[in-house]
């Protein structure tokens, strides 16, 4: 079996899964508690959590799946992109692990780890398909064809959960933000203030939301509605954006089917919303949606270990030809 490791951002994360695909087990350490006096993760305490939280947490997932060290048969791990003193931590102890045990190793894209949570839900995609991968470092249309990714749009400035989280920093939520706005959001009317839409009336293949969290910081200094249905025509505005891109995307490539992942993929309301679109929606499983090692564990089912004359070689990159 498979055991993966994940720490690009504050989350330390290991999962067991079998060569079948299988998932048996899928650990989640979140660090949130130590950020949040910081309003956002301070990479360098980021990284000295992962060093103490790695190894318990693999002994977790272990013990989960009812399995041992000598069970694992294969060691696979995020190599980036993420901050480069975290994803160190992960692909630190993959490597001492796999070296130790000779087990092979397989280095594994974050985002690739996303695109692959799809396959953790229930009725997944079977062929060619678009991701709508929209996470607090990314947003990005992917065309997926198997293990072929292909980059069709990517944002221009901030990525969509980074605008979530600024938004509710605008709004004096804590962090991190995306599920603090969305609360909010839920009690308020998107009508009283409602923002434009970015790019709209274009039909740039790209994503853009740095105008919008200016629009958003106005109208809070501007005392202009409510923080809740601000919140509300805030996230509005996020989501017809989403969906607007990602039906240029379909039609661009002419996919039938569209994927969510990524932290975002959790907002209640973009799952509501995408269905509208004439696509066949496959939403990643909301527990897979933020970070997580199962995704990792699935997307090295679809790679070729590092050869092993590599394998002490291994580096962490911060940056991922896919982003
Ligand atoms: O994929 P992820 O866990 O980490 C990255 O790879 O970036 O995504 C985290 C992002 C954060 O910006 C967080 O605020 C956002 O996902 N997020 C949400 C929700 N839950 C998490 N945004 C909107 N609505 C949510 N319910
Ligand atoms: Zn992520």
């Amino acid at each position: 079996m498979i055991l993966a490791i994940e720490t690009s951002c504050d989350e330390t994360c290991a999962a067991v899964m079998g060569l079948d695909g299988a998932l048996r087990a899928s650990v989640v350490a979140s660090q949130s508690a130590d950020h949040v006096a910081f309003g956002g993760v301070v990479p360098e305490i980021a990284s000295r959590r992962h060093l103490e939280l790695v190894d318990p947490t693999v002994r977790a997932a272990l013990a989960e799946a009812g399995a041992t060290l000598a069970d694992v048969t294969r060691v696979a791990v995020t190599a980036g992109p993420g901050l480069i003193g975290a994803l160190l931590v992960g692909v630190g102890y993959a490597k001492g692990l796999a070296w130790g045990r000779g087990l092979p190793l397989v280095a594994v894209d974050h985002l690739h780890g996303h695109v692959a949570s799809l396959q953790l839900a229930e009725d997944p995609p079977a062929g060619p398909h678009l991701v709508l991968l929209a996470s607090g470092g990314h947003t990005l249309l992917l065309d997926v064809d198997g293990p072929r990714i292909r980059t069709v749009a990517r944002s221009q400035d901030d990525a969509a959960g980074e605008a979530f989280d600024k938004g509710a920093r605008l709004l004096g939520l804590g962090y991190p933000g995306g599920p603090a706005l969305a609360a909010l959001a839920a009690g308020g009317d998107p009508q009283v203030h409602p923002f434009t839409t970015p790019l709209a009336g274009r039909d740039d293949l790209a994503f853009s939301f740095s105008g919008l969290k200016t629009a958003l910081a106005m109208a809070v200094a501007a005392d202009a509605a409510p923080p809740a249905d601000l919140a509300a025509a805030y996230q509005e505005a996020i989501v017809r954006h989403l969906v607007e891109r990602a039906a240029l995307g379909l039609a661009a490539t002419g996919r039938g089917t569209l994927g969510l992942v990524g932290g975002v993929a959790a907002n209640a309301r973009l799952r509501a919303t995408l269905p509208g679109l004439p696509a066949r929606v496959v939403a990643a499983p909301l527990a897979l949606c933020g970070d997580n090692a199962a995704m990792i564990a699935r997307a090295a089912l679809e790679l070729d270990p590092l050869e092993p004359a590599a394998l002490l070689s291994l580096d962490a990159h911060a940056r991922s030809p896919l982003g």
